[in-house]
């Protein structure tokens, strides 16, 4: 008998498969698609305390094998947000994480405070590199990440997931200051910073000229981010960035993910999400593995003869 689920900061995940933030908007659309409880955990687009118009467009671009983005965080506010958007969400048998980015620390804390009885997890995004104030400006010294983890920790009791940016030199270093200030999860990574310029124009692309970089171009990255921090930690990983096959989930498990989470594959595959929970349930299956437990990397790779 094989068992998907898996524990994040206590809860238990049906599965391993989550959608992440700012690819799932607050779910409606994808609830077209398929039954939303098939999945471990929806991952809402990043709320902040007040709504957002989000930047000027163009706020997206297709590359190669991936998207540059620069949306923003255009949402409805953390009021909006309880209002309009969690009922529905509410609807299914799902797990909620919520987004949350700040202009201070301050804000963080209130928005965790407030949304303590409200969600299942909390997310906090100090890794968006598309707004001026808050976001990455967290997250790229352990200091900050520290205490912007340490006093949100203190404004909420649910699990606190901190989600990281590739945008440093040692990520591992990231994860160890937000595990030392009681985050019971990491999740990386966010997207990396690119840029494109329109040569007709002779302009940068975007208005904030820099914009964030994800889809299967970034997956190796990502894949080796989340080795180096599970050599680190000892708390849970939520592994993200280009999956968009069974495959590629299968690796991040084993590089030390405890879970995976689906991203801009849900833009030009819908079904991803449920296809990759398929293509892990039949490896498992073939393999005789029955948690994905066992596929991490002590059960898993061997990376030294
Ligand atoms: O621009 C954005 O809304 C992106 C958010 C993020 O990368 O966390």
């Amino acid at each position: 008998m094989i068992d998907l689920s898996v524990y994040i900061g206590g809860k238990k995940l049906k599965n391993p498969v989550l959608v992440s933030s700012g690819t799932f908007g607050f779910a409606k659309e994808y609830a077209n698609f398929y039954d939303l409880k098939l999945l471990g955990g929806i991952a809402v687009k990043g709320i902040t305390l007040k709504p957002r118009k989000g930047n000027k467009p163009p706020r997206i671009m297709e590359t190669p094998a991936g998207i540059l983005n620069s949306v923003g965080l255009e949402n409805p506010g953390l009021d909006g947000f309880l209002e309009k958007e969690l009922p529905f969400l509410r609807k299914y048998d799902v797990p909620i994480i919520a987004n949350i980015s700040g202009n201070t620390i301050e804000e963080y804390s209130l928005m965790a405070e407030k949304l303590n009885e409200h969600v299942d997890f909390i997310e906090l995004n100090v890794s968006c590199p598309n707004v001026k104030e808050g976001g990455i400006t967290f997250g790229t010294k352990p200091e900050s990440i520290y205490e912007v983890t340490k006093e949100v920790r203190k404004a909420t009791n649910i699990p606190l997931i901190v989600k990281l940016s590739p945008n440093v030199t040692d990520i591992s270093e990231m994860a160890m200051a937000a595990e030392k200030a009681g985050a019971d999860c990491i999740s990386l990574i966010n997207t990396l910073m690119g840029m494109a310029i329109d040569i007709d124009n002779r302009k940068p692309f975007f208005h904030n000229i820099v914009a964030g970089l994800s889809g299967p171009a970034i997956k190796p990255i990502a894949l080796r981010m989340v080795w180096q921090v599970a050599q680190k930690v000892n708390i849970p990983i939520i592994g993200m960035g280009g999956i968009s096959n069974w495959r590629d989930a299968i690796e991040f498990i084993m590089a030390g993910a405890d879970a995976i989470s689906i991203g801009t594959a849900n833009f030009y595959n819908p079904l991803a999400p449920v296809e990759i929970l398929k293509g892990i349930e039949e490896y498992m299956i073939k393999n005789n593995i029955n948690s994905p437990k066992e596929i991490k990397i002590n059960g898993g790779v061997v990376y030294h003869e």
